[in-house]
């Protein structure tokens, strides 16, 4: 059973393979998801791209965004050949990109459309079948909807759903707005838990903290975390401590960093460029003395020609002495 505590949020154009090697590095133990992947993609663009990964991610979710039962069975068959530990259905992102593909949080005002999705998939694979949604859209809010759609959703075989806690407006707020401005309503998720005791309910929304985590679990059975897992990943490593490994001696940021850098090198012999891996790893020494050089040096030097893992050592080199680094 994948213990679900605490998994780091799906983010498209973040949590791609090397964010989740690097936080991998950092949380042995937190359940990672995918950026979301549509099932035209894998349908029908480079499959073999978009579900590639390395097996330290493990336990890794594929999310599939879609909303077609036999293209839902078919990319979550896919998932499972390649060896995802979850399929996870987006629900839950209000972009208008996936509403004109009638995927996404609009799914919510569709549950029977959703139901039949999740029994195909379940039908087609061996691994679990979870749901990401929101407490609501638009002027579908009540909890009556909400428990309506969690209840047609679980008679199709689906166990754990992973709530975002606050609504989203289809029309009118940005997908940056709608994680910011409809107000966090954490009651709602809790009372989903008490009403469905038998299902598996993560909360998600506005979690910064490992005492916002541990109070959280008072609650409902895990808490996934989006934005601060990636602005701040380092704080993780608490996470690691308090909940899953209080005896360990976790890796410093620096050791981080080392074992990073013999990921980044063998990436690069993959003609992986060096910008899309240390665009990840820009937070990691957040709150601490030297994080801004940190961040301005590997930003600036990462995008030069013929720049190599270098950068990074220069980078860390620069902020231990806090002096402005030679130019490699
Ligand atoms: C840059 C970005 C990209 C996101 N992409 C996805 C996505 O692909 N699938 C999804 O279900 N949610 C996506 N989300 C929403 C997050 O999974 C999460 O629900 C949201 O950020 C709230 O959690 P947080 O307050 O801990 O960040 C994205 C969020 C961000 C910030």
């Amino acid at each position: 059973m994948l213990n679900r505590q605490v998994s780091i949020a799906p983010m498209m154009d973040c949590t791609d393979r090397h964010d989740r090697y690097f936080l991998r590095l950092i949380s042995p133990n937190t359940l990672l998801y995918t950026e979301m992947v549509t099932t035209g993609a894998l349908i029908h663009g480079d499959y073999k791209k978009f579900l590639a990964f390395d097996v330290a991610e493990h336990p890794l979710v594929l999310q599939l965004g879609g909303s077609n039962p036999n293209q839902l069975a078919q990319c979550a068959r896919m998932g499972e050949e390649f060896g995802f530990d979850e399929i996870n259905l987006n629900v839950g992102c209000p972009s208008d990109r996936v509403k004109a593909g009638r995927f996404g949080a609009c799914l919510m005002l569709e549950p029977n459309v959703v139901a039949e999705g999740v029994a195909a998939m379940c039908a087609a694979v061996k691994i679990p079948v979870t749901v990401k949604c929101r407490i609501g859209v638009d002027h579908q809010d009540s909890y009556e909807e909400l428990q309506n759609f969690i209840n047609k959703i679980a008679s199709a075989g689906c166990n754990v759903f992973i709530v975002h806690a606050r609504k989203a407006w289809l029309n009118g707020l940005s997908p940056k707005q709608n994680r910011e401005i409809p107000p966090l309503r954490y009651d709602v998720v809790h009372q989903i838990k008490k009403d469905f005791p038998h299902l598996s309910i993560v909360i998600n929304g506005g979690i910064k903290t490992v005492e916002q985590v541990e109070e959280q679990l008072k609650f409902v059975d895990g808490v996934m975390i989006g934005r601060e897992a990636y602005s701040n990943p380092y704080f993780l490593s608490a996470i690691e401590e308090k909940l899953f490994q209080p005896t360990i001696n976790l890796d410093t940021r620096h050791e981080i960093v080392e074992k990073f850098i013999s990921y980044v090198q063998i990436q690069l012999n993959n003609n992986v460029k060096l910008s899309s891996m240390t665009r990840h790893i820009l937070g990691l020494f957040q709150g601490e003395k030297g994080a801004r050089l940190w961040r301005r040096y590997i930003s600036e030097n990462s995008h030069r020609e013929n720049a190599d893992a270098n950068v990074i050592f220069q980078a860390l080199k620069a902020m231990e002495s806090m002096q402005t680094p030679l130019i490699i």
